[in-house]
């Protein structure tokens, strides 16, 4: 692929660019952010008796009124996007998908009419094989076809599922994809679940998945469960060293969306999910019920801080540092450092730690301005190296941390001496 558009911005912007080049649509630039149905609404088609909760043209529409009237939008939330379940289940004469007509009686192109109407982009979802995971028609055979229709409704995103394919077929699949969306012109983002499906027979080619997909799913769904949060930042830190490389401007890894708002997660492990995803550059869709979400949730989830923190221009994704008290660390435009320190126990109080267990403390020789950012806002203000600094840290909950070192150069220290991040990855 051509050195396109992206590498001539980040030439231009003087950063750091990950190994491999990205998929050259311009797109996902920093994480996508929006709202993605499947978490919270699943496969809901009952518009009978569950109108206000079933996947239909009414439930995105007042997402994003919601979206625009409530701050998400100008949080940064901008992708509403429709998971499975929305088809018919059979093509049109043409060959072509097409709505559910009960459930979506205005068509995909008006719903993305109205969606673009307030502001947001409309995400729509297809499958690489035979089917959906839940039965729906799937691409395989139509990739072109099913391309230009999305295209000619006016689309932005395509989360591109891996279900009833073989999986010696996987990369191909999703690498057709990419080129038939590139065929039709316009610029559509790419969000594929390729590495997940290919996993189970081998390592998966990362550069290749960078080169034609803005994000990618790694591992298992997200359940709306701490056991579930905690699983997939364990596959995470686990894979780091395969799959941190590999994210950057115009591709993330994708741990799945965030179920803060829903019915699972107690607050602490609320922050946890919020402070993680943000360290890991991960893609925010939210996926909950915007129309009804507690004040703690909304205000966690419009967190300009943290949001910050995963839209840092730097690009760069996190890592896990210390395993006990887990201490995840990422690198952030101008010199500075979040860092995350979430404590597993589920047992007892608070438990307190001293910064200078965490790796990257280091580059605070002599001084850092520190900021708390959960799990309450607190200016710590200058703290030096030497001065032990100590934090408090709540069971399944995070403590997280911005750190700007007031002399020195961060990345020339720390994140941009090979052999120091190496050493980070394996520890
Ligand atoms: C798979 C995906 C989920 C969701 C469902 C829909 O399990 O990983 O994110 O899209 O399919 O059926």
């Amino acid at each position: 692929m051509e050195t396109g558009r992206l590498g001539l911005v980040l030439a231009v912007m003087g950063l750091m660019c990950p190994a491999a080049e990205a998929l050259d649509n311009g797109l996902a630039l920093k994480p996508t952010m929006g709202w993605l149905h499947w978490e919270r609404f699943t496969c809901n088609t009952d518009c009978d008796t569950d109108p206000t909760n079933c996947i239909s043209e009414r439930l995105y529409m007042q997402m994003a009124d919601v979206m625009v009237k409530e701050g998400w939008k100008e949080a940064g939330y901008e992708y509403v996007c429709i998971d499975d379940c929305w088809p018919s289940h059979s093509r049109d004469a043409q060959g072509r998908l097409q709505a559910d007509p009960n459930r979506f009686p205005g068509g995909i192109k008006k719903l993305a009419d109205y969606i673009h109407s307030k502001g947001l982009k409309l995400g729509i979802y297809a499958d690489v094989g035979k089917n959906t995971c839940a039965g729906y028609p799937g691409s395989l055979g139509y990739y072109e076809t099913d391309a230009q229709t999305f295209a000619d409704w006016d689309v932005d995103l395509l989360k591109f599922d891996g279900c009833f394919l073989d999986r010696s077929l996987i990369a191909e699949g999703y690498m057709s994809m990419s080129k038939a969306l590139n065929k039709t012109g316009k610029s559509i983002l790419y969000s594929c679940e390729w590495p997940l499906y290919e996993w189970p027979i081998k390592q998966p080619n990362y550069t290749a998945i960078r080169e034609y997909c803005n994000h990618w799913r790694n591992f298992q769904d997200v359940f709306d469960s701490w056991s579930s949060i905690k699983s997939i930042l364990e596959w995470t830190a686990s894979h780091q060293k395969i799959i941190v490389p590999a994210a950057g401007p115009g591709g993330w890894n994708d741990p799945d969306m965030l179920v803060i708002g829903n019915f699972g997660l107690s607050h602490d492990q609320q922050q946890s999910q919020m402070a993680l995803w943000a360290i890991m550059a991960a893609p925010l869709l939210m996926s909950n019920d915007l129309r009804d979400i507690c004040p703690r949730s909304k205000e966690l989830l419009q967190n300009r801080m943290i949001i910050a923190i995963n839209q840092d221009p730097l690009g760069r994704q996190g890592l896990r540092t210390v395993m006990d008290c887990d201490v995840w660390e990422r690198p952030l435009f101008g010199n500075r450092l979040a860092i995350a320190i979430m404590y597993k126990q589920e047992l007892g109080g608070p438990r307190r730690f001293p910064i200078s267990a965490v790796p990257g403390w280091k580059i605070c020789a002599p001084q850092c301005n520190v900021t708390q950012i959960l799990p309450q806002y607190k200016e710590l203000g200058v703290q030096s190296h030497q001065k032990e600094l100590v934090l408090s840290v709540n069971p399944t909950g995070t403590t997280l941390l911005t750190v700007t070192p007031l002399s020195g150069d961060l990345r020339k220290q720390h994140w941009n001496d090979t052999s120091a991040q190496k050493k980070h990855i394996v520890l």
